[in-house]
């Protein structure tokens, strides 16, 4: 039986068509179908020659993707993929390209302190570490236990075992570490709306709007953590994988607005087609103009919808 979009929440599609008026339907495919599955290198593991040869050594088919530079596209069976030993010992690591995205956007180089406030299950931690390498100070905080050990078992496997971790809530960093870090990532706990897919209720079944307000009130208070956290001239790059603006824009609005002349937003750049500004608009509510320096990734077969947001602290 050919499954109907229809099944998801009829106020969340609601709400995707006034935000996407033009992508309404296009981004509708892409609730229904799974998506291609995306893996990129681990340079703490080996480098991009020696990987394309191990996978063709493994008879494991890809399509490598001009940008983000080391990203794949898996056209094996994704079993046969992890058998392999590349798979296994962490010489790549399995996570969406719209993720991958971030750790460039924030630009994490060697000899950076950076800290990763909402880590787990560690897919944005481990890519730092493979970006910026061993000479780079790295703090990642994840709150949920369970997911913490989930974090520590993938830093071990992708030879990342340098990064710093704390099990805390990460509202609390701005005690812990006041002005301490040239970089802060919030790759905020949301809604997660980016990742619904008709053929598993469970993405889907709990969505309400009161639960995106909840939401969106948790992450005005790990992103005013993450701003205390950041030295003067650092960079904070607040992420989420999700399409509502109250946990987007309105987060990011809102922050600018209570650090008003310490804080900006900056232009991102990226090549990738999909890509559109961030709301200056929502319903009856009107963001700052640099607002529009945002990105919002528009979901297609092989990337997940996301939002992103770079600040730069005065
Ligand atoms: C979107 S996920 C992060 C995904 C991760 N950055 C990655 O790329 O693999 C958000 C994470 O934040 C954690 N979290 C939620 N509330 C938190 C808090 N107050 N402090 C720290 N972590 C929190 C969640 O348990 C979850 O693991």
């Amino acid at each position: 039986m050919k499954e109907s979009v229809y099944t998801l929440p009829e106020e969340f599609l609601r709400r995707i068509k006034i935000i996407y008026p033009a992508h309404f339907n296009r981004i509708c495919e892409t609730f229904l179908n799974k998506r291609k599955q995306t893996f990129r290198i681990n340079y703490l593991k080996t480098d991009l020659n020696s990987l394309r040869n191990f996978l063709r050594k493994e008879g494991i088919k890809y399509k490598e993707l001009s940008w983000p530079k080391g990203a794949f596209i898996l056209n094996s069976d994704i079993r046969h993929f992890q058998r392999s030993f590349i798979y296994r010992d962490g010489l790549v690591y399995l996570q969406n390209v719209s993720s991958m995205i971030v750790p460039f956007v924030l630009g994490a180089k060697a000899g950076d302190r950076i800290l990763d406030l909402c880590a787990a299950p560690g897919a944005k931690t481990t890519e730092i570490a493979s970006l910026a390498g061993r000479d780079t100070e790295i703090v990642a905080v994840e709150k949920i236990r369970t997911r913490y050990y989930k974090l520590l078992a993938n830093l071990k496997i992708q030879g990342a075992d340098f990064v710093k971790t704390i099990i805390m809530d990460g509202i609390f960093v701005r005690k812990k570490f006041p002005e301490y870090f040239d970089k802060v990532l919030l790759d905020a706990p949301c809604s997660s709306e980016g990742r619904f897919y008709t053929r598993n209720p469970r993405s889907f079944r709990y969505w309400k709007y009161r639960k995106v307000k909840e939401m969106a009130h948790k992450q005005k208070r790990l992103i005013s953590s993450a701003y205390y956290a950041l030295k003067p001239g650092g960079k904070l790059l607040y992420s989420t994988c999700t399409f509502s603006p109250e946990e987007n824009e309105e987060v990011v609005d809102w922050a600018l607005n209570k650090f008003k002349d310490k804080i900006e937003l900056l232009p991102i750049n990226i090549p990738i087609k999909n890509a559109r500004n961030g709301l200056i608009k929502w319903r009856k509510k009107t963001f700052l103009k640099s607002l529009s320096y945002a990105i919002r990734v528009i979901p297609n077969d092989y990337m997940e919808g996301f939002f992103i947001a770079l600040f730069n602290k005065l």
